[in-house]
């Protein structure tokens, strides 16, 4: 028998655990010649907001040892255009579709999340709180408890009951744990973690920085173990809440890492942009690592990797 990946997302089961990060796949659609957008557990979009936006100037990717940079910005059209084009695309292909919102205010989180709420087939809404508030002078929603908790309470206030709530959250702060107990007392129905971790490189030829926007986020493989160390400390403190894992995932082994630390799903990211169809592959690769350990389901490896300190075995 193959082994049996089906997995909760909330309320929602997903067929297996595999998930594209948001902004690495866009609405999905680029994706369509590489994978079957509705094999994979489900598509998670590029934040969207209120308005249509151009992002920051380029260049605004740059490659580093082990991940990248990049200083996108939250480039979209904006959720009118989201709504009329990208989710009917989506879910005439028969993908689940998570989809990333992404604010400046609590108020426009909140009018995102009732606005989605007014639509058919969303799966889940993930929250990404790493933007700045404008309300709290330029602070990152996610880097203060009670803003974060703010905007997850107000989303989970305007959206509909059977959609679950993700928090994405930020590495970049002293205490994730913290963070994360604020968005579950206000209402997520799970988190999601990591974003990326700001970052700088510099151009020693030109002496000036690489990214035009001068910082960037940091993703890729260099982040994976400060993935596994937020998902693992996230988890210990609130095991009974899914997470939706992502960090530096290449291949099936690094999604088993994530899961045995404690995520019940995972999100790929960055491996999309040099392996289009990494997350077909990751799945297969995951799909045989379970199988070869003559694991029944995946979800009995959730957190295994909590239980062996707990049994008293090597740590
Ligand atoms: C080019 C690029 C754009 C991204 N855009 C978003 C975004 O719009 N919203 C979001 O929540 N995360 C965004 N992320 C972060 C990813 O979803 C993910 O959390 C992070 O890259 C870590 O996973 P990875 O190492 O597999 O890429 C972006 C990452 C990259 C590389």
């Amino acid at each position: 028998m193959p082994p049996d990946l089906r997995t909760r997302l909330g309320s929602v089961e997903l067929p297996n655990p595999i998930l594209t990060a948001s902004g690495c796949a866009s609405s999905g659609r680029e994706l369509a010649q590489f994978i079957d957008v509705s094999r994979i557990g489900a598509i998670v979009t590029k934040s969207v907001m209120l308005a249509p936006r151009a992002g920051r100037p380029t260049p605004r990717m740059a490659e580093t040892a082990g991940g990248m940079l990049n200083s996108i910005g939250l480039q979209g059209p904006g959720i009118d255009a989201f709504l009329q084009r990208d989710l009917p695309w989506l879910l005439s292909r028969g993908a689940r579709a998570v989809i990333s919102i992404a604010g400046s205010t609590v108020g426009e989180f909140a009018e995102l999340a009732a606005r989605l709420s007014d639509a058919a087939g969303v799966t889940a809404i993930e929250v990404n709180i790493s933007c700045p508030n404008v309300e709290h002078r330029g602070q990152v929603f996610a880097c203060d408890p009670v803003d974060a908790g703010a905007v997850i309470e107000a989303v989970r206030a305007r959206t509909r009951y059977d959609v679950p709530v993700f928090a994405k959250l930020s590495p970049d702060v002293t205490d994730i744990v913290s963070i994360a107990r604020a968005c579950v007392a206000a209402g997520a129905d799970g988190l999601s973690l990591i974003n990326t971790l700001l970052g700088m490189a510099i151009d020693t030829d030109t002496m000036r920085p690489v990214l035009a926007g001068l910082t960037g986020g940091l993703s890729g493989p260099a982040i994976r173990p400060i993935a596994v160390r937020c998902i693992w400390q996230v988890s210990e403190a609130l095991p009974n809440v899914p997470i939706i894992g992502m960090g530096g995932v290449l291949t099936g082994r690094d999604a088993l890492e994530l899961i045995l630390a404690g995520a019940s799903m995972v999100s790929v990211g960055t491996a999309i942009f040099h392996d289009p169809s990494a997350c077909a592959r990751i799945l297969r690769e995951l799909d045989e690592e379970l199988a070869r350990r003559g694991t029944e389901r995946v979800s009995e490896l959730v957190g295994a990797a909590h239980d062996v300190r707990a049994a008293g075995r090597r740590p």
